[in-house]
């Protein structure tokens, strides 16, 4: 994942590329929240287009406007009635286009959105996109809701409309079995099930014939897949073996799962890139059993000496939750002293947010948001202390980096990821393409990239 911070990441918003011809209705669909929601999205688009629906990247223009949201946070979710109402008012220019909610936050909320913002057409869980085509067509009569989470739905037949991209994110599993005290995913996203591993490697066999270089391979606790006999390891192997991929990638791994065979594969399989990221959330022990994370921090601590005793170039990222209920001063310390034990290269570090139906959502919020705001500046900043030096200490390294496109600032720059994720700048030639691997010194380094040049 990349090293963003909240705002940010919530905000996430992909367009799809534009198709249309004058006939078809145009659907509209912005995204928020995790890469998950992100491979959704292109399984939506797919659907749709199936149902003979073109895609516009303009709002005003569309027939159809969709929103597919996070609930991981309430601060994910106030963004999103945000911008709800701001869409709404595109309905008063033409009453019968269509306003719908997907994703996490409508599972969450179901019936009370429809109180919460009244002009909503549509209301569709992340197991209800197969009956999409039908919901709008009924929502023409009446506002239509459907969320029924189904234990097996996995969208395994639907080709998602993948964005021309030299990465591509596919689901390797839907759902998470871990109820996490603090966390809504189980109850938005259901049961744990895993897609099929032939689908899963006709999938990539598809992307590799479109050029994607990179694949990301996706699941809230991605590895625990376990299809049929084939456990993630293996996975990952058949993934590696598919012609044309130069990289796999994987996220998110529960550390839990954290097999020794899949610490073997990534060592031994050259095109499974050297990075993981392996949230904590807490540094203290007692923090770690109320959220109920099955681990405890020598158990972790151990998992990464195996895991860099394996692996010695590895690069780990992390998420934190800082003010749990209960979180103390002396667990909060805790919390720092892990993150310097470890020395993570980038993490992503989010206030305590109270999720309605989670079991933390019983015992309540015993730290304030001031004192929250103040942990998780605390965080931040010793994060990016401990970037900085990790990536200054790379300087007059060379790394293989495949090239994406166009740096954001800086004209005649292009960027591209090193194997440890990290982001990679360097100066633009006519020779070089997105997809083409350049071998890049580094020569100088913030918290977030490096600058480098070519050799
Ligand atoms: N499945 C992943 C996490 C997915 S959610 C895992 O277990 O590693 C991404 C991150 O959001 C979590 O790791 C956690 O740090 C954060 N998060 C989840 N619920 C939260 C809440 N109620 N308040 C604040 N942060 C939360
Ligand atoms: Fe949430 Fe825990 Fe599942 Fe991650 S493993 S999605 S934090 S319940
Ligand atoms: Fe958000 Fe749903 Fe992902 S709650 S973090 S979009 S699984």
């Amino acid at each position: 994942m990349r090293p963003v911070r909240d705002a940010i990441r919530s905000m996430i918003t992909t367009m799809v590329a534009e198709t249309s011809s004058s006939s078809q209705p145009r659907v509209y669909l912005e995204t928020y929240g995790c890469q998950m929601n992100i491979a959704d999205s292109q399984t939506v688009i797919a659907i749709l287009r199936r149902a003979g629906y073109a895609t516009t990247e303009d709002a005003a223009q569309a027939d159809v406007i969709l929103l597919n949201t996070c609930a991981i946070r309430e601060h994910a979710e106030d963004r999103v009635l945000g911008r709800l109402s701001d869409l709404a008012r595109l309905k008063d220019t033409r009453a019968e286009r269509k306003l719908g909610l997907l994703g996490c936050m409508a599972q969450h909320n179901r019936a009370a959105l429809m109180k919460k913002a009244p002009w909503l057409d549509l209301v569709a869980g992340p197991d209800s996109y197969r009956r999409l085509p039908q919901l709008l067509a009924d929502a023409a009569l009446d506002p239509t809701v459907d969320v029924r989470l189904d234990r097996t739905e996995t969208y395994a037949d639907i080709s998602p409309a993948y964005e021309n991209s030299v990465r591509a994110y596919v689901t390797a599993m839907r759902g998470c079995d871990k109820f996490c005290a603090f966390c809504v995913v189980p109850y938005v996203r259901g049961r744990e099930r895993s897609i099929p591993a032939a689908d899963i490697v006709r999938e990539v066999q598809q992307l590799a014939a479109r050029e994607v270089k990179e694949v990301v391979l996706l699941g809230q606790t991605v590895n625990a897949y376990r299809y049929e006999q084939i456990r993630f390891g293996q996975l990952l192997r058949m993934v590696a073996a598919v012609d044309g991929i130069e990289r796999v990638r994987f996220t998110s791994p529960h550390p839990s799962d954290m097999t020794s065979d899949l610490i073997e594969t990534m060592a031994e399989e050259p095109k499974v890139q050297p990075y993981l990221h392996l949230p904590v959330q807490s540094g203290s022990d007692r923090i770690l059993c109320a959220m109920g994370r099955g681990y405890t921090i020598s158990q972790y601590l151990g998992l990464v000496g195996r895991l860099r005793s394996a692996i010695p170039d590895l690069a780990l990222s992390t998420d934190i939750i800082v003010g749990f209920h209960g979180e103390e001063e002396q667990d909060f310390a805790a919390t720092l002293g892990l993150m310097r034990t470890v020395g993570y290269d980038s993490a992503f570090m989010f206030k305590y947010s109270v999720r309605e139906h989670t079991r933390a959502s019983q015992l309540g919020d015993t730290v304030s948001d001031a004192e929250k705001g103040r942990r998780l500046r605390e965080v931040i900043s010793l994060q990016e202390t401990i970037s900085l030096e990790r990536n200054r200490a790379l300087l007059g390294s060379e790394y293989p980096v495949l090239v994406e496109g166009p740096a954001r600032r800086g004209e005649g720059r292009l960027v591209g990821k090193t194997p440890q994720f990290k982001t990679a700048v360097f100066p633009a030639t006519p020779s070089i393409r997105p997809g083409d691997i350049v071998r890049a010194r580094v020569t100088s380094a913030t918290a977030h990239s490096l600058v480098t040049t070519l050799v």
